[in-house]
């Protein structure tokens, strides 16, 4: 991964001491490589004056934090009771099968990120899917290659 340090730098140095700033730094430094590497994580211990622990604890405490690099598209399934009822494991099937990967992985070509959630808050149109954010509803087998599809398309477009 080519980690430009100097526009590392000027991102948290957009950022002032304090534990929010931290935050923020890390926020910029996940959009920027879709994941919090070793090296940033290191340099913002440094900056903000912070123990690296600490640092992962931030890191690891947070949700949208990753310390595995990311797919360029991030795909989730959820898995909450309703949204298993209704089909998805089927769903998150059909998802490892065509992107290769299991749950928790990336594709090799770092295009994907396959995840499963518990419960979105929107169990009446499960099974849900996440697709960079956008809800996708009813989702079935079928649904996915539509979704793989569509998603591709765009990538070429
Ligand atoms: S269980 Fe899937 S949205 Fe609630």
């Amino acid at each position: 991964m080519p980690m430009d340090v100097q526009e590392l730098f000027t991102l948290i140095d957009e950022e002032e001491g304090g534990q929010g700033s931290l935050i923020a730094a890390l926020a910029a430094i996940q959009e920027r490589w879709r994941y919090l590497p070793p090296e940033a994580l290191l340099l913002a211990s440094a900056r903000f004056g912070v123990p690296l622990s600490q640092v992962y604890g931030v890191a690891t405490f947070y949700n949208a934090f990753s310390l595995k690099p990311k797919g360029r598209h991030c795909l989730n399934v959820c898995m909450g009771t309703a949204c298993h009822v209704r089909g998805s494991p089927r769903v998150l099937d059909r998802m490892e099968t065509k992107l290769g990967v299991q749950a928790g992985e990336t594709t090799r070509d770092r295009q994907f990120t396959l995840e499963t959630v518990n419960c979105l808050g929107a169990c009446a149109l499960g099974p849900i899917v996440v697709s960079d954010g956008e809800y996708s509803g009813q989702m079935t087998p079928q649904k996915v290659d539509v979704l793989l599809k569509h998603i591709r398309r765009a990538e070429e477009g």
